[in-house]
């Protein structure tokens, strides 16, 4: 649209409440972070505050999960991402931790699982450059080593920043001959208000992007008008 289009087609106005919702859980990509416990086993645990800036990703976690303990005493972890489809084995993961005992303050219904893969029918892979394993499963995998743990103002979240080492893409996902992910496959999983969602139908596309949409993926939106 141009600009002159832009001013004869205002978006709708809104009616806006104030409202103190109990989460703010507002629509990001679930991964999967791999960590590693002290006897050398690899905890599994779902987080929607994960982030991306460059190689850089930041996350957030509660500061009494084994997630963090794990995280303060060996930096080393494996942020896996994975797909809509999986949602049910990542709800499988939701009540559990990894640390026992079960410590206060985790929602009523936490219990203790000392092998949370196999708790989510997931399988462990080896990591070529750190300790705790990949998820097979995932169709991306980042080998990861916390450089910066952050506790906020209240004691009770750990903001993590962590390095990405090296990443794992599915064959499928990866444009051929490229070293670019193919966006019209992959198929992040979203918590959105404690929801489980995948994406809908592609929109456009950033002034920015390297990679051609695929036409036979996407039929419908703005971009089969552009191509
Ligand atoms: C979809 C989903 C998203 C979650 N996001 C976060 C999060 O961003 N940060 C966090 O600390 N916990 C998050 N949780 C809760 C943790 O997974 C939960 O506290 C778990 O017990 C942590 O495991 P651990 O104690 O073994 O580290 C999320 C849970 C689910 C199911």
């Amino acid at each position: 649209m141009t600009g002159r289009e832009l001013r004869e087609h205002p978006a709708p106005p809104l009616d806006h409440r104030t409202i103190d919702p109990k989460i703010l859980y507002f629509g990001t990509p679930v991964v999967l972070l791999s960590t590693l416990n002290e006897d050398g086993t690899s905890n599994l645990a779902p987080v929607s505050s994960a982030w991306a800036l460059g190689r850089l990703l930041v996350l957030g976690l509660g500061a009494t999960g084994q997630t963090a303990r794990n995280l303060a005493a060996r930096p080393e972890l494996v942020v896996n991402l994975p797909s809509a489809d999986l949602w049910w084995r990542v709800e499988r993961l939701a009540p559990l931790t990894g640390r026992y005992p079960v410590p206060e303050g985790k929602p009523p219904g936490c219990r203790f699982a000392a092998d949370k893969f196999a708790a989510a029918g997931l399988t462990g892979q080896g990591s070529e450059l750190v300790a705790p394993q990949r998820v097979a499963e995932c169709p991306l995998q980042l080998e990861a080593r916390a450089s910066r743990l952050r506790s906020d103002g209240s004691g009770a979240f750990v903001v993590v920043e962590a390095d990405v080492l090296r990443v794992h893409a599915d064959r499928d996902l990866v444009v051929p001959g490229t070293q670019h992910i193919d966006p019209a496959r992959w198929h992040p999983l979203i918590y959105s208000f404690r929801h489980y969602f995948g994406l809908g139908p592609q929109l456009g596309h950033s002034h920015r992007s390297e990679t051609t949409p695929r036409p036979a993926l996407h039929p419908t939106g703005s971009d089969a008008a552009d191509r």
